[in-house]
């Protein structure tokens, strides 16, 4: 895969692209796998795995439930391997991958019944991403998007070195504001499974050497080929290593209403969903421009 700019230069997406890291989200594939026995996935459910990255868990879902799954993710080459990985793993008749922007869906209203998610929310405009996660679900589609979660505040400081080494928009929120976000959205039955603590295990590139072959392939030669590589994954991965504490991560869980017309609510209800909604954008208000204004 070409190199197109220099190291120093890719944003994250493009650096995990350029690499083809298959897992890059909290937990690694091992939390994949244990999200997928949590999910139980049936042959007949139509997924779609939004911000797929190379494909890796697109792959193994397919292969492992025989579902028919659409991997979107808004970097070509990304695509581009999760394709090839498709090929030789035997499962480019169940899969179909796509560039896309998850912010607008090429698929219709209720088009799925399941939307998994692996670290994509948590660098985008959470509530406009899961409103269209809404639109294109079944009524009682499920959600399910395993995301970086905030265990304590984070300091500015060191929220400005998160956001240095993994982009601008990196704003993990904490399991309860994950929630509201996800009922601001509509969803119901809004829950988090399997919640864990980051580990010390949370140099992700390096784990994800052990799982992926198409990882191992070219990496050693990178590194080796390309000055600043290691300067910058070793950025990435100290800083995770060094803030471990702030961290955790979970599988933030909702379901589409079985009846989506508009609901008939007493005036409690209608009064109690305005403030639940008008709360959950003021925190978040909030929190970025405390953020922006270095008041913490
Ligand atoms: C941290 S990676 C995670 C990839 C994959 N889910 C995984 O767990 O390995 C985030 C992915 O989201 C993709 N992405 C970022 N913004 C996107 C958008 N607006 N629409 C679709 N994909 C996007 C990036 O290209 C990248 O592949």
């Amino acid at each position: 895969m070409e190199q197109v700019k220099k190291v120093e230069e890719m944003n994250y997406f493009e650096l995990i692209a350029w690499l083809g890291i298959g897992s890059s989200h909290p937990g690694g594939f091992p939390a994949t796998r244990q999200n997928l026995n949590i999910l139980q996935v049936k042959p007949e459910e139509y997924i779609l795995d939004a911000g797929c990255g190379s494909g890796l868990t697109a792959c193994y879902l397919a292969k492992n439930s025989g579902c028919r799954i659409i991997g979107i993710d808004i970097n070509s080459q990304m695509i581009d391997k999760a394709r090839l990985r498709a090929e030789q793993e035997g499962v480019a008749h169940l899969t179909e991958f796509k560039v896309a922007d998850v912010y607008n869906l090429p698929y219709a209203n209720d088009f799925f019944d399941l939307i998994i998610a692996e670290s994509i929310t948590v660098f985008l405009d959470k509530v406009k991403v899961y409103r269209e996660f809404y639109r294109v679900l079944k009524p009682k589609g499920r959600v399910a998007d395993l995301e970086m979660v905030l265990l304590h505040e984070l300091p500015s400081n060191l929220r400005r070195q998160m956001k240095d080494c993994f982009g601008p928009g990196t704003d993990p929120l904490f399991f309860e504001e994950w929630l509201n976000v996800l009922k601001e959205a509509g969803f119901q039955d809004a829950e988090i499974k399997n919640p864990q603590a980051l580990t010390n295990k949370a140099n992700i590139i390096m784990n994800e050497l052990k799982n992926d072959w198409l990882l191992i392939k070219d990496l050693a030669n990178k590194i080796t080929s390309t000055p600043g590589l290691l300067t910058r994954l070793q950025k990435n991965a100290g800083f995770m290593k060094r803030n471990l504490g702030y961290f955790g991560f979970g599988l933030i869980c909702g379901r589409k209403p079985t009846q989506t017309f508009p609901e008939k609510l007493g005036f409690k209800e209608r009064v109690w969903k305005i403030l639940l909604r008008l709360a959950t954008r003021l925190t978040l208000r909030l929190k970025n421009l405390k953020h922006e204004y270095n008041l913490n």
